[in-house]
């Protein structure tokens, strides 16, 4: 039986400045779920995302992990929601691969010989470990995302959020990454992805949401949602357009 792990309840983000963000958006996540988010830019996803671990706080409307308001719980929510950026340099702090990776189990207070098994495990297998004394600044993009995805990892999230983990990869990092992120989902995580680039993960995922103007304006199968994309300013896969079989892009 599948659980819910994020409960959202008619939640609305309005700025500072007045603009609405998020307009009365409803809807749960269960375990294991592999969600694409998927809309035109300005659409509300990382605004959307910002929320599952507390980053804004709703102006209206209630959000829970694990049944809890996130709100109340920030710290415990940040455990269970782990956010790789869309932009990842925004997110290192170490001055090696090693120590950025090994940031977040140290907040946690974990004794140092966990700490220094996880990070050469994670390191390990994201095939990170070489680069491990080289300073974060200095890896070209792919390797810096792969780099923010292993100090998530560090810190043993429930819920995986990924905002654009393709942008300014080539096909090689986008294959690296993807294959990151199916191997999570396949060993149970539950995975969200707000991506413009659809096809490389249609094949896995198991549930598409569609946002226009901070709504949701389509939630189902993604197969079935594939032609209703380009209506959202999001572009259809080619698999579709040209009635082809869609193919997994993991060899
Ligand atoms: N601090 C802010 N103040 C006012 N408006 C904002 C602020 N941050 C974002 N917005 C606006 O909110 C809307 C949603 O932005 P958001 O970043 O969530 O979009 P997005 O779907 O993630 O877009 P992209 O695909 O470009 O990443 C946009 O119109 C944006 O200009
Ligand atoms: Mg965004």
């Amino acid at each position: 039986m599948q659980k819910t792990i994020i409960n959202i309840e008619d939640l609305s983000f309005v700025f500072d400045d007045g603009y609405t963000g998020l307009d009365h958006v409803s809807l749960s996540i269960d375990k294991g779920e592999f969600i694409i988010l998927a809309g035109k830019n300005g659409s509300g996803k990382t605004t959307f995302l910002k929320h599952l671990n507390g980053l804004l706080i709703p102006t209206s409307g209630m959000i829970r992990v694990n049944g809890k308001q996130v709100s109340k719980h920030l710290i415990e929510t940040r455990k269970t929601v782990g956010m790789v950026f869309q932009d990842p340099d925004t997110q290192m702090v170490g001055d090696t691969v090693f120590d950025e990776v090994a940031f977040g189990p140290e907040n946690l207070k974990l004794h140092r010989a966990l700490i220094n098994e996880t990070v050469t495990r994670i390191l390990k297998t994201l095939n990170l470990f070489h680069l491990r004394d080289r300073n974060p600044s200095t890896l070209s993009g792919g390797e810096k995302r792969k780099v923010a995805i292993a100090g998530i990892l560090a810190m043993d999230p429930e819920v995986i959020v990924f905002d654009e983990p393709f942008s300014n990869l080539d096909y090689p990092g986008i294959l690296q990454v993807l294959s990151t992120i199916m191997d999570l989902h396949r060993s149970g995580q539950t995975v969200i992805i707000a991506t413009h680039d659809i096809e490389p993960v249609i094949f896995e995922a198991t549930r598409m949401i569609i946002m226009k103007k901070g709504s949701i304006m389509e939630d189902g199968n993604p197969m079935a949602l594939v032609g209703r994309l380009e209506p959202c300013g999001v572009r259809e896969p080619c698999f579709s357009k040209f009635n082809m079989k869609p193919e997994s892009w993991q060899k």
